[in-house]
């Protein structure tokens, strides 16, 4: 998936824009980093190494670079094609090495067009798909690099956001995109490309988000907008409002629990504005415009994956209950190749942070084509999937940085919920069961408060139980989607192998996994299925099992039943799901922390996947 940078300006800031720009976009990936820079004598001055941009930039620290000029492209590498080695490292270069360039995404006819250029005498320095654009551009360079990048850009099929800079026009930077992100900082004589604003808002406010099919070229200090035939395109300048300081750890060790720690003001902010308490109702700026489409469907789909994809479970839940319609969450990497019931009738609701996931874009596309309505709800200001729906909703949270969601899922949950509750109150929801749930979500920021008091209990508990390599999760209902929720943190950034299940399901064969090495963490709040889940709470325990339970601050019988207890507050039964899942946030959390692992960037993750 990559982070790219691009960079005109000043001399003595190139290489700390290059280098804070792929900080900056690090959760993209972090196999290799490499960087660029173009002399105004046409020399070339190329970085390049393997691992995180740390070791990228003691690689720099080693070399003088004072001679080198105005222009830079820089690449932070999720390898797709060929592994994480040197050789495969961005920028990659012509054999001339005159032409450079970085990419994100994967050219997909590549083996076809390197099979030809080989024919032509070319020789590969890497394993790359990337590899064939630098060839091809060289191939058809004749003294203006745009026109070059033109000709290159018919040949090339897949998905791309690259930059490209050459040693013959040096100060010039040509960047074209087609299904991978990219975006613009225009700032006086100064501009940057990158794949997201968080590069770019330490330059810059001002931004041009591109679409695919459009190319920019920087040349003489000015840019120029044109589509890949040359047509030239007139795009609007925006302004970001988001602060810096909200892509910072605050003072945490570490992202993760700055954004777990957050949650009571971000689901706060999910909210604000949104909830109209007199009339039991929800107002939601982003889908005004297909109001009317919405009070017509027949059917509800939820579409996501991973924290994404549960968060749908949970709406799956909600709207069967609070809306009275059929319901179904999907995963995306399999919705686009079964052939999935959807018509006109259906209400198709995109979940992503990112907004940018390739499986859920392309899912999104086969629903379009099926003609239902398709709405989003988004994160990633301006991202993919916010410009290809028709409408839809922000979470207003600011930036996720740490690989694991968490404060992601909680919006997520919190604006599906109100969704169920504004289609509900279009298909006959009572005002009366519609405050009742809106007062709750208004009360949240306050229970989310009260539960993260919890966290030096659950770092005891993650003291007592990091050790362990397997753990199983259980809850039900509402609390199901809890379980496989807390299991994905754990396994994600604590590599442990762990289970998320139904209270239910676990006599039906997990169950022989039990005995006194295998904890159960168990979500049972006082609620309408409370006596299922004590019932299978008493089976693991008649089988030697270790059971952590989160529930009901004061619940005495759970605290006899079980080994250890996380207790969260009295609260609605809609609303328990999206609190319970903090305290095995936090659990995930300690427990990586105590294990030694590297928190905010697990091995072989990345925050968003847009490859397939
Ligand atoms: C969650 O902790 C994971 N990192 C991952 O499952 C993630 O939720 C998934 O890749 C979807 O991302 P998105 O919400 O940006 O589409
Ligand atoms: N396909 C390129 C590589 O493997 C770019 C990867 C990406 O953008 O994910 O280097």
């Amino acid at each position: 998936m990559c982070g790219i940078v691009g960079y005109f300006g000043k001399d003595t800031k190139v290489l700390d824009t290059l280098v804070n720009g792929l900080k900056r976009l690090e959760y993209r990936g972090y196999d290799s980093a490499g960087i660029a820079i173009v002399a105004k004598d046409g020399q070339v001055f190329s970085k390049k190494a393997i691992g995180k941009i740390v070791e990228l930039e003691k690689e720099l620290e080693k070399s003088d670079i004072s001679k080198f000029d105005k222009v830079g492209i820089a690449h932070t590498r999720w390898a797709t094609h060929g592994s994480p080695t040197l050789d495969n490292c961005h920028p990659h270069f012509s054999q001339d090495k005159k032409i450079w360039l970085v990419h994100n995404g994967i050219i997909e006819n590549y083996k076809q067009l390197k099979k030809e250029l080989e024919s032509k005498g070319v020789q590969f320095s890497s394993d790359t798909d990337t590899e064939v654009i630098a060839h091809l551009v060289q191939s058809f360079y004749n003294g203006d690099l745009k026109k070059a990048v033109q000709k290159t850009l018919t040949k090339l099929e897949g998905a791309y956001a690259i930059v490209v800079v050459s040693a013959d026009e040096p100060g010039r930077l040509v960047a074209a995109k087609k299904g991978s992100p990219l975006v613009l900082g225009v700032s006086e004589n100064e501009y940057v490309l990158a794949s997201d604003v968080s590069a770019i808002i330490s330059q810059t406010r001002n931004v041009i988000y591109f679409e695919d099919g459009e190319l920019v070229d920087i040349k003489d200090g000015k840019y120029t907008i044109t589509n890949f035939k040359d047509a030239p395109l007139k795009k609007k300048i925006e302004v970001i409002d988001w602060d810096d300081e909200a892509a910072t750890k605050g003072g945490h060790e570490h992202f993760l629990i700055k954004e777990i720690m957050e949650q009571a003001k971000t689901m706060e902010d999910s909210c604000r504005g949104r909830i109209v308490s007199k009339s039991g109702n929800v107002r939601f700026g982003g889908l005004n415009t297909v109001k009317d489409k919405i009070a017509r469907m027949e059917r509800v789909v939820i579409l996501g994956i991973g924290t994404s994809y549960y968060s749908a479970k949970l709406a799956e839940l909600y709207f069967e209950d609070i809306a009275g319609i059929p319901a179904k969450a999907e995963m995306t990497p399999e919705f686009r190749y079964k052939n999935p019931y959807i018509d006109e009738k259906t209400w198709v609701i995109a979940v992503s942070q990112s907004g940018e996931t390739a499986d859920s874009v392309a899912a999104i596309k086969e629903a379009q084509n099926r003609g239902a309505l398709v709405t989003g709800i988004i994160n990633t200001v301006g991202s993919t999937i916010s410009r290809i729906t028709e409408a839809g909703v922000y979470n207003h949270i600011g930036p996720e940085i740490s690989v694991a969601s968490t404060k992601a899922f909680t919006s997520q949950s919190i604006i599906l919920l109100m969704h169920a509750v504004m289609l509900g109150r279009m298909r006959g929801l009572s005002l009366r069961r519609a405050k009742a749930i809106l007062e709750e979500i208004e009360n949240m920021p306050k229970l989310a408060e009260e539960t993260l008091k919890q966290n030096s209990n659950i770092e005891k508990l993650a003291e007592k139980y990091h050790k362990k390599n397997n753990l199983i999760y259980i809850g039900r209902n509402y609390n199901y989607p809890v379980a496989l929720e807390g299991a994905l943190k754990v396994k994600e950034i604590g590599y442990v192998h762990a289970e998320g299940l139904s209270g239910g399901e676990l006599k039906h064969g997990f169950i022989a996994l039990i005995d006194e090495n295998m904890p159960t963490i168990a979500v049972v709040p006082q609620d309408s299925i409370y006596e299922k889940m004590i019932s299978n709470i008493e089976e693991i325990k008649a089988r030697s099992g270790i059971v952590i339970a989160v529930a009901t601050d004061g619940d005495k019988e759970v605290a006899d039943l079980c080994d250890d207890v996380i207790y969260t507050p009295k609260m609605k039964e809609e609303i328990a799901p999206i609190i319970n899942t903090i305290p095995l946030q936090l659990f995930a959390y300690h427990v990586a922390r105590l294990r030694g692992l590297d928190v905010d960037k697990p091995r072989n993750l990345a925050k968003s996947v847009t490859v397939e």
